[in-house]
């Protein structure tokens, strides 16, 4: 769908029209809204998805390097808040992966409407999958220039997918794609592309298949996805010329430790709101995740600026938080800092309940 949605997208910037009829299955209709595809096949009538789960990260667009970090910056927020017994190294290279296709979309694809990006969270499986999508010049036609070979579609998308085959080694190493295959592989992965008449689908129980597809596609779409069943060998995944590549990223750079150790986590930044349990859900996950992967230090929560939160969003963060991990694990994981009076009487309250099996619904 994704690919569709973009080139309806390419067809607007026509002045051709598209006009959307919804599906009547009323759960087929709320896919086709969350996941943006209603909004970027017909605009004039489908208003931008307000989804805010954790199922997905709706379809977005970017069309520069800029665009790119913030639309992967967003996906890693929601990853995070979303997901639940994965590694560091899982977040780390899923967020590789994902800048290096979305960073082939602007190098390679000259793709007048940038590229499309999506993400699925398939939480009973434990796989992420993302699918980035470009209306560009697609793959074998950017590296048929580097050789005489007069290779088929097909061939060229098993080059692509090489260690060092690029189409301009000034430009590139030619590591994207394989690193991002081989971490799909090294995750029990899939990995799919599918560019011109070319069609590419590598698992681990079925092996790495190319063939050549009746209708071409018309710009390259790379979907790929990454299994945190168990935590992944990135190393092992990222070894370029027999040289171990160890990226740093998102959680590096926005939790940074500070010289103690402590990661700051500001509540009134972070939170969507403070009134319900959905709004308090993804922060105890997400502060669940950071205590858990950071090395040393504390999560330091910082409640400065908030004067008032419900009793159900205290009990859903540190209520079920403190349940969770225990008083004494709880106190060597967080610190509450800058807290209203009224609120701390809140928090306390919600624990106390909480630990006493009170009147909470889950
Ligand atoms: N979206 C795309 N559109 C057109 N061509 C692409 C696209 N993605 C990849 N390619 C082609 O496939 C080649 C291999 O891509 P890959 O990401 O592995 O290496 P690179 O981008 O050249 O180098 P690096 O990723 O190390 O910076 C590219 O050089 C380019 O020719
Ligand atoms: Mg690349």
């Amino acid at each position: 769908m994704i690919a569709i949605a973009a080139r309806c997208q390419e067809y607007w910037k026509k002045s051709i029209d598209v006009q959307l009829e919804l599906p009547a299955d009323e759960k087929l209709k709320k896919l086709f809204r969350n996941s943006n595809w209603a909004y970027f096949i017909d605009p004039r009538s489908h208003a931008e998805s307000r989804y805010r789960g954790v199922e997905q990260v709706p379809m977005l667009r970017f069309s520069d390097a800029k665009e790119q970090q913030i639309a992967v910056d967003r996906i890693l927020d929601v990853l995070l808040a979303a997901l639940s017994d994965f590694s560091r190294a899982d977040l780390t290279a899923i967020e590789w992966a994902l800048n290096e296709v979305a960073d082939n979309v602007n190098n390679h694809a000259q793709s007048t409407m940038g590229g499309f990006l999506q993400v699925t969270n398939f939480r009973n499986s434990k796989a992420v999958e993302f699918a980035v999508c470009d209306v560009g010049i697609g793959i074998p036609s950017s590296l048929r220039p580097t050789t005489k070979d007069n290779k088929r579609d097909h061939e060229w998308l098993d080059r692509a997918i090489r260690e060092g085959v690029t189409r301009d080694s000034k430009v590139g190493q030619g590591n994207g794609l394989y690193g991002t295959w081989r971490i799909t592989q090294k995750s029990q992965g899939q990995f799919h592309i599918m560019s011109g008449r070319g069609s590419l689908v590598s698992s681990q129980s079925s092996g790495l298949h190319v063939s050549e597809t009746q209708v071409p596609f018309s710009g390259t779409l790379v979907i790929a996805r990454i299994g945190y069943r168990a935590p992944i060998a990135l190393s092992d995944a990222l070894t370029f010329r027999g040289r171990q590549h160890e990226p740093t990223g998102y959680l590096d750079v926005k939790y940074e430790p500070d010289t103690q150790g402590n990661i700051n986590f500001n509540l009134s930044i972070e939170s969507s709101g403070f009134g319900s349990r959905a709004a308090g859900e993804p922060i105890r996950r997400k502060l669940s995740n950071l205590a858990r992967l950071s090395s040393a230090g504390r999560v330091v929560v910082d409640l400065a600026g908030i004067p008032l939160v419900s009793s159900s969003y205290a009990d859903e963060v540190f209520g079920k938080l403190f349940v969770e991990l225990g008083p004494i694990s709880f106190a060597k994981n967080f610190e509450l800092r800058n807290v209203d009076p009224l609120v701390r009487d809140l928090i306390d309250r919600a624990i106390y309940q909480r630990m006493s099996g009170g009147p909470q619904s889950a």
